[in-house]
């Protein structure tokens, strides 16, 4: 009973954008609505600016930020919402994929004068691929921006998803004057000079005078032929839909002047997901079960170089997580026990003696997680979708102090294992290759692989296109094929397969000659 009530009242989700849309200024005003941060400024943006790019000290401050605010919990109206960050900078985009398989939903965040950008696509690829239902938030409504219906066709088109507005705007920029909710038929009035928020207006009626009075005679005669159209053209809103991912709810306003957020928080409690039941390789865990189970889906070392502990995020999956208690470790098929785990509030670590399915729980941990790790009463039968994505930027390491290569295996070894990139070894000549989504990744390696392990190294460019994990159901067309493009066979960190392709046309003339091999841009399939 206990267990169905803390159920319901969570909220696990993450705010994802392009960088620069206003994910922490979004975030920032929905911690002061939850009364979990008392001013604003408190929230630190979590992003690299440009100029700071080979900056070691703001890579390292960026880590620092990134533990302190990787989950931010808080309540709102008898409701716990867990706020997962996710990396602005697009170099930490692979971070961001994992963190997503934790949450249960996300706020797309928008800008309105950009319309939908490139990071936000990529983004949306990665919830379309597990269903995550999807809000969206066009921000920035107090600049001149887009055609609100162009936003929302871009917002379809280049998303692949469909939108109904759950809010609409009246005018924009300059003349901004606020929006009208259509999910509550009232009208909010923008306020930019005062920086505040008017409590919102009921209207039963879209003719009522009062609409004239408060907006001018002009506007009020073009929202209601906007509201007209829309209920004409948009199907009526349906949570089942939205929850399925196959809709997105949309809503305008402007972050840094706390206009819209309120009500997007408002129907966010009403409609967001609970907790979702989780596929493992054998079967579908309720969060409703009494056993505990949960996975790691982050790691992060600890800012002292000295201590190599590191702090592993655990996403409860079933269950009760207890502290103290001896759980399954399935990877290494032993038990451990968990007594120093920590919950997060916005800015502060405090231990947890509890935690229920939706909370992410920090645990202090010598090396014994990593990243898709799963822990249970006993059950096996690991998490699925924590895949692996193909890296984009590849360079061989290349080994400058013979006397540390020790140094060098460990310390790349566990750098991996956190998931700040991928390792590639070839069948061949065992070649290490690493592999990332951004130039950035290769600094902070070579940094803490330095500074945290005294291994110096250096990386060599190579011209590949894509890491391919191919697999194959009849054993000797595989071997064939390994022994055929040995030179091109890799292994990745848990020694599966792995095709290096040099280039686009040349994985598509092998994919056509050898066509009973798979070929996967993701490690799990
Ligand atoms: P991010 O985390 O998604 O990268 O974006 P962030 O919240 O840091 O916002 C990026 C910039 O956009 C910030 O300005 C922020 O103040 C601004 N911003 C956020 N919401 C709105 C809005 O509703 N209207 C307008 N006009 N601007 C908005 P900055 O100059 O980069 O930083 P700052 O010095 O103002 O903090």
């Amino acid at each position: 009973m206990k267990l169905e009530q803390e159920i319901a009242k969570r909220r696990t989700f993450g705010i994802i954008s392009h960088p620069d849309a206003g994910k922490t200024t979004l975030t920032e005003k929905l911690l002061l609505f939850g009364g979990a941060i008392q001013k604003a400024g408190a929230v630190k943006s979590n992003k690299i600016k440009d100029h700071a790019k080979s900056d070691f000290m703001e890579i390292e401050k960026q880590r620092g930020i990134s533990v302190a605010t990787s989950v931010m919990g808080f309540d709102y109206e008898g409701i716990k919402i867990n706020l997962l960050d996710t990396p602005g900078h697009q170099d930490f985009a692979e971070d961001t994929y994992r963190t997503l398989t934790a949450v249960d939903s996300v706020v797309m965040v928008i800008d309105c004068v950009k319309g939908v950008e490139i990071q936000t696509e990529k983004l949306m690829e990665v919830c379309r691929m597990r269903n995550t239902p999807v809000i969206c938030f066009i921000n920035k409504l107090d600049r001149e921006g887009r055609d609100p219906y162009e936003l929302l066709d871009e917002i379809e088109e280049k998303l692949n998803i469909k939108v109904r507005p759950l809010s609409w705007p009246i005018s924009m920029g300059k003349t901004f004057k606020g929006v009208y909710s259509l999910y509550n038929k009232s009208l909010h009035l923008f306020e930019a000079s005062r920086r505040q928020v008017e409590e919102g207006i009921e209207i039963e009626d879209i003719n009522d005078t009062v609409l004239d009075d408060r907006i001018g005679e002009m506007d009020a005669a073009q929202l209601r032929e906007d509201v007209e159209l829309i209920e004409g053209v948009y199907p009526e809103f349906s949570i089942d839909h939205y929850l399925e991912g196959k809709v997105a709810p949309v809503f305008f306003g402007s972050a840094v002047n706390n206009f819209g957020v309120k009500e997007l928080l408002d129907t966010f409690i009403k409609i967001a997901p609970t907790p979702k039941a989780r596929e493992t390789e054998e079967r579908t865990i309720q969060p409703g079960e009494d056993k505990f189970s949960g996975f790691i889906f982050k790691i992060h070392a600890n800012m002292d170089p000295k201590h190599r502990n590191r702090i592993a995020f655990l996403r409860v999956c079933s269950g009760k997580f207890e502290r103290g208690r001896n759980y399954h470790h399935i990877r290494q098929d032993k038990n451990i026990r968990f007594s120093n785990a920590t919950a997060f509030m916005a800015q502060d670590r405090e231990t947890v003696d509890e935690a229920w399915p939706g909370d992410i729980v920090g645990i202090f941990d010598t090396g014994n997680l990593k990243i898709g790790d799963t822990l249970s009463e006993g059950e096996k039968g690991t998490f699925k979708g924590i895949p692996s994505f193909s890296p984009e930027i590849f360079k061989e390491v290349v080994n400058l102090d013979a006397m540390k290569s020790k140094q060098l295996e460990k310390g790349l070894y566990q750098l991996m294992e956190e998931g700040v990139a991928q390792l590639f070894t070839f069948e061949m000549g065992a070649k290490k290759v690493v592999g990332t989504v951004g130039a950035l990744q290769f600094e902070v390696i070579q940094h803490r692989l330095k500074h945290e392990y005294g291994a110096t190294c250096k990386f060599v460019s190579l011209n590949l296109y894509k890491a391919c994990w191919i697999a194959c159901q009849d054993k000797k067309k595989l071997d064939e094929f390994i022994k055929s493009k040995y030179r091109h066979i890799a292994r990745d960190k848990d020694g599966k397969l792995v095709f290096m392709a040099e280039s686009r046309a040349w994985l598509q003339m092998v994919q056509d000659n050898y066509p009973d091999i798979e070929y996967h841009f993701t490690s799990e399939f």
